[in-house]
């Protein structure tokens, strides 16, 4: 896999980038910036080198429709002014496109597709699709490594098409992860939660021979508490998920990991509600789970207490609601206290993980933050990811 810093000629080459810009929204403005100025240094770098960039990225799940509130404009908007530079955000149906429409004078350096899964053809890994991407440009990066567990089109088709080279933060993020995996001390624990319920629910059996103990907290543990009897009411959860929550406690005896969740629970009535403490048997129809309870608080500290390295990958609970953050608040405090005292090594990973633990200002306390949540853990599970295979594959240098 080739890093993009080191080709040379890059004198208005037209680079095809694929970035994850995918940062938080809310009613068009950017809750948390982190995933925007981490790809600073690359296109900061491009820019020197006089090339020219087509940015693509996704927002959000749109399905392959145009979804009006899933736009790249105001992530445009915010690297406009972080780069001091003027960048055109092409709405344009991608597969009407020619290169001609992109850049109409020499001084424009850098423009935008809109959200690239506004087609049904990105998901589906297209080849047509991807063949289309590719006249646009001379050269394809991938400095997306938080979207490179995904088989689309613009991360591993697109490589069939085009010389591609890794982005500098692609190359720094897997270097980062590549030495802690190989460094990593025992016992580990794996603290996963946050709402992308299918992304991770499958990946946890692959974890189980790797950890000591397996946490799992926010919208997967919804499904657990649900399989152990209890009546979760209106709590996100994943349809089906019997067969793999029997095989994820099966797998787990063998092994010998330890399988923590939730033994009690806050809950609300809507999102935006008061939290009320309740036992697992408590929980009625017209409630949903929306954080970890204070007995659960507990236990998670013991065993950090007795963790020499933590991984931690989706928040406990719904933490833009402050009645539902205090699980997050108090793993991250415990995390932060034992790494203060050189007890553990800490890596988070996330985009919700990095985007609550910003709003705290408690980002620099971990040995290593990761802006990847599903890459991150499919990493762990030492799988070769999708998009870095096909980097690997394609490197005709
Ligand atoms: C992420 O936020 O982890 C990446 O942007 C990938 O998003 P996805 O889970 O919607 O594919």
């Amino acid at each position: 896999m080739k890093s993009i810093s080191e080709e040379y000629n890059l004198n208005n080459k037209k680079i095809l980038l694929r970035l994850d810009l995918n940062v938080p929204l809310i009613d068009d403005k950017i809750t948390d910036t982190t995933r925007i100025d981490k790809i600073i240094p690359t296109l900061k770098f491009l820019i020197s080198q006089n090339a020219k960039i087509i940015i693509i990225s996704h927002v959000g799940r749109p399905n392959g429709e145009v979804v009006n509130e899933l736009s790249l404009r105001p992530i445009c908007d915010d690297l406009k002014i972080k780069l001091s530079q003027n960048i055109k955000l092409i709405s344009k149906n991608i597969k009407e496109i020619s290169s001609k429409d992109l850049f109409n004078s020499d001084d424009e350096k850098i423009v935008m597709l809109e959200n690239i899964r506004f087609y049904p053809e990105e998901e589906k890994n297209n080849p047509q699709f991807a063949k289309q991407l590719s006249t646009l440009a001379d050269i394809y990066v991938n400095d997306a490594f938080s979207c490179s567990h995904r088989a689309h089109a613009s991360i591993v088709e697109i490589t069939n098409f085009l010389p591609c080279y890794s982005g500098l933060q692609l190359f720094l993020e897997v270097d980062a992860l590549k030495k802690i995996t190989s460094e990593i001390k025992k016992p580990i624990t794996c603290i996963i939660g946050g709402s992308k319920v299918s992304t991770k629910i499958n990946i946890i059996k692959n974890l189980i021979p790797k950890f000591n103990n397996i946490i799992i907290v926010g919208g997967m543990a919804n499904n657990i508490i649900k399989y152990m009897g209890n009546n979760i009411g209106k709590s996100l959860q994943e349809e089906n998920s019997d067969m793999i929550i029997k095989e994820i406690f099966s797998l787990s005896e063998t092994e010998d990991c330890k399988i923590v969740y939730p033994v009690d629970v806050m809950i609300g009535r809507d999102l935006n509600g008061n939290s009320q403490i309740k036992e697992l048997n408590e929980i009625s129809s017209e409630e949903m789970i929306l954080d970890i309870g204070p007995k659960t608080i507990s236990i998670i500290k013991n065993i950090i207490e007795e963790s020499n390295t933590i991984l931690w990958n989706g928040p406990a609970g719904y933490f833009e609601n402050p009645n539902f953050a205090n699980g997050s608040i108090e793993i991250a405090k415990k995390i932060i206290e034992n790494n203060k005292s050189d007890k553990i090594y800490s890596v988070v990973g996330g985009g919700d993980t990095v985007s609550f633990l910003n709003s705290l200002n408690l980002i620099n306390n971990f040995n290593f933050v990761s802006t990847a949540g599903g890459a991150f853990l499919e990493y762990l599970e030492g799988k070769e990811l999708p998009g870095i295979k096909a980097l690997k594959k394609n490197d005709r240098t």
